[in-house]
């Protein structure tokens, strides 16, 4: 289908406010074509640079998490890691400005203690750069796990010296490294594999989940769209008796 007549269908219903990708299948791409793992890597982000820019100018979703590494990732080979990370700090740097004038807005989810001291500098200037935008939030799950997102709320409600009456799940919600985002509505994983990794973990308790064998960067916006309009057709009970 079209992808102009896609968007005015989907513009006619109630879209996610929140999505969440699980970019998998970089490695896979590769070997499918004989190449190095890294340029499957690459792909992969030329990938997002073309979702990110495709969300941004259509305005359909006013929150997207893109997961780009998790916690169990450092059992990667130290070479691999250190592509991953050079490639990300590359995109920062590059692509900063058109970032910001496209109205994005970045976040950061994860422990960017570990990160290595370039990259951390290059996100902290795109985090400054983009704090006033609007059109897009685009948060990076970076180094993020979710179960170190859990442990990170129980340490700040630690520190706050809340008590066990003040903690509600809505005052935990906002402690968590997720708390200034909506919950996610739809989180797609590209890839085949149907499981969370690991990743969002509270946040996902009535997210709507997608799966597609599509490998990341293969992923393009017209199957962005499809999720949606999957999305579109479901029923969310939220444990409501339905008639
Ligand atoms: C990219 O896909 C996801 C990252 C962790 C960066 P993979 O590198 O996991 O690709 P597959 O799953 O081996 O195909
Ligand atoms: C999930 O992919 C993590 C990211 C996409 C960043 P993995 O490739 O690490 O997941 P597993 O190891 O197959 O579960
Ligand atoms: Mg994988």
């Amino acid at each position: 289908m079209e992808i102009d007549q896609l968007l005015a269908e989907l513009r006619q219903k109630p879209l996610p406010r929140h999505v969440a990708l699980i970019m998998d299948g970089n490695g896979r791409w590769a070997k499918a074509r004989g190449l190095p793992r890294s340029e499957g890597h690459r792909q992969g982000a030329l990938a997002t640079e073309r979702l990110i820019r495709f969300a941004a100018e259509k305005k359909l979703v006013p929150y997207i998490t893109l997961f780009a590494f998790s916690t169990e990732n450092w059992a990667r080979p130290r070479q691999e890691i250190e592509f991953l990370f050079s490639l990300l700090e590359d995109f920062l740097r590059k692509k900063l400005r058109e970032l910001a004038e496209a109205g994005i807005r970045l976040w950061l989810l994860g422990d960017m203690d570990k990160l290595p001291g370039r990259l951390q500098a290059a996100i902290r200037e795109a985090l400054s750069a983009t704090e006033g935008n609007r059109d897009l939030n685009l948060a990076v799950a970076l180094n993020f796990g979710g179960r170190w997102a859990i442990l990170e709320g129980v340490r700040r409600a630690l520190a706050q010296g809340l008590g066990p009456e003040e903690l509600t799940e809505e005052s935990f919600r906002k402690l968590l490294p997720t708390g200034g985002l909506p919950e996610p509505d739809l989180i797609i994983r590209t890839g085949g594999h149907q499981r969370l990794s690991n990743f969002f973990l509270w946040e996902a308790a009535y997210a709507e989940l997608y799966f597609t064998p599509t490998l990341w960067p293969d992923f393009g916006p017209e199957e962005f769209l499809l999720a949606l309009r999957d999305f579109q057709g479901r029923t969310r009970n939220f444990g409501r008796a339905v008639e």
